[in-house]
């Protein structure tokens, strides 16, 4: 049985889902955000301690001005709504990304909710926001040679966000796209690939399950037979 330390996530469909029930690819971000609720508290049941959210990224900021407005709105009240019960859950939140550029007031929330719950242990929850894989691994290398340090895998992983963050276990990608969208390419070098055909706000807990389930039983050879 294979153990599961971390599972990302790559949240696909909610505008999909909007347009069918909703005629606004807005509300179906609304309604994915209770799906996130819901995979954080299935994440604590199972006993797994990262969860990995792609929430926005760097390509992201090609969207229409009002979508992009509306996500990040959203995402601003779900932190004053839940950091204090994420906290009482003992649930730890960091953010992978480039946040420099958001504005300040955001970026300062983020910052905020980061310290606040840092010596929580029973879940990190990584907020990938403005995360591209590509930039992550060039700010790397930059990183690498600013030191004069010698390229290799541990000098690579030491200079990425997720340096203090086991590689993902598990990859799932909802709504019925199969690729990967710059989404921590080093890092899931040997993940498990999910992909889901259910757009993201219908995706539940059952579905998560079986996953997880089909999971355990996988030979994972890394190379070897
Ligand atoms: C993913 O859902 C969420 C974000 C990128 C924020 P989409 O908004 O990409 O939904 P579809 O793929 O257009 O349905
Ligand atoms: C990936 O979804 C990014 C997030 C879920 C945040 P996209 O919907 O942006 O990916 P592409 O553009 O279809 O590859
Ligand atoms: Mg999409």
């Amino acid at each position: 049985m294979n153990p599961v330390k971390h599972v990302a996530i790559i949240m696909d469909g909610n505008g999909r889902w909007g347009i069918k029930y909703k005629k606004s690819r807005n509300l179906g971000h609304r309604a994915g955000l209770k799906t996130v609720e819901k995979i954080i508290k299935s994440t604590i049941k199972n006993k797994i301690k990262h969860l990995t959210l792609y929430a926005f990224s760097t390509e992201n900021w090609k969207r229409p001005k009002s979508e992009i407005n509306f996500l990040f709105t959203l995402l601003d009240t779900f932190i004053d709504q839940k950091i204090d019960e994420f906290n009482k859950q003992n649930i730890k939140l960091k953010i992978i990304g480039n946040i420099n550029i958001l504005n300040n007031k955001l970026k300062k929330k983020l910052k905020r909710s980061e310290n606040i719950t840092k010596k929580n242990n029973r879940l990190q929850v990584n907020l990938a926001l403005n995360y591209g894989s590509k930039s992550e691994l060039i700010n790397a290398f930059k990183q690498i040679k600013k030191n004069k340090q010698n390229i290799n895998s541990k000098n690579i992983e030491k200079n990425l966000y997720t340096s203090s963050i086991p590689d993902p276990d598990i990859l799932i990608r909802t709504g019925n796209t199969n690729r990967l969208s710059n989404f921590l390419l080093w890092q899931m070098a040997y993940s498990e690939i999910f992909f889901e055909k259910k757009l993201w706000p219908d995706f539940n807990e059952n579905d998560y399950n079986k996953i997880l389930k089909k999971f355990k039983k996988i030979k994972r050879n890394y190379g070897n037979i």
